[in-house]
């Protein structure tokens, strides 16, 4: 753990995928069908819908997130020689409930009896979270699963970040904002937030605006960060 203790925090907003929810866990569940182009396949998957992600925010072209991580699928799937649809379709089901990293529901459960107001804020639409929040029994953390489908652009666009304080009513300085994703840890900082980059992966930083406040390996570091015991 880097970073100095945070102080003053009214409000945690979590990144959905990647920093609650393993989006690995997808393929993961289809290794055996999917066999020795699983690990590629996650990857690339990952990576494409992320930059579908930017590339219609530069172009001005919002889709769901359902659809554009559906788009992503294809052309990895194509990209593999995996022409069996009932993979695609397998894949996209497995989205609707992937599993949360294996720290995430004591973490959350023990900065909820701190009195810690917890909510997301995904680029996902709101038909994919519920169901995966529902499905991982940690829908009562949340007073707030917000999606970028409000605003109509993806994450790092200040109008997603500005949703925080337009639905919670709490100011930027006083949200701590986590994210595995280093790109939109650097965002949300570069916005105004206490970011704490969950760097899960052990990846050296992006060279990009804004500075988060402190890294972490993984959440169960969160409650010591925030002096919560
Ligand atoms: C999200 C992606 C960026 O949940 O992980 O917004």
């Amino acid at each position: 753990m880097t970073g100095a203790m945070l102080s003053d925090i009214e409000l945690c907003v979590f990144d959905a995928y990647g920093t609650l929810y393993d989006f690995n866990s997808a393929v993961a569940r289809h290794r055996v069908t999917i066999g020795a182009k699983a690990d590629s396949l996650t990857e690339m998957w990952r990576s494409k819908q992320i930059q579908y992600t930017w590339l219609r925010n530069s172009m001005g072209v919002y889709a769901k997130f359902w659809d554009v991580t559906g788009a992503a699928l294809d052309h990895c799937l194509a990209a593999h020689g995996i022409a069996d649809r009932s993979v695609h379709d397998a894949l996209m089901g497995a989205y609707l409930a992937l599993d949360p990293f294996p720290e995430v529901p004591a973490t959350l459960a023990q900065l909820k009896r701190a009195g810690t107001r917890l909510a997301i804020l995904s680029n996902g639409n709101s038909e994919m979270l519920d169901p995966m929040v529902e499905a991982s029994g940690l829908a009562d953390a949340f007073e707030a699963v917000l999606s970028v489908d409000a605003v109509g652009v993806f994450k790092p666009d200040a109008r997603v970040y500005r949703l925080v304080e337009a639905r919670c009513g709490v100011k930027p300085g006083k949200v701590c904002f986590l994210s595995s994703n280093c790109w939109d840890a650097h965002g949300a900082a570069h916005f105004g937030f206490s970011t704490v980059w969950v760097n899960r992966a052990g990846a050296p930083d992006d060279a990009l605006p804004g500075k988060p406040v402190a890294r972490i390996n993984d959440l169960s570091q969160l409650p010591s960060l925030l002096g919560v015991s």
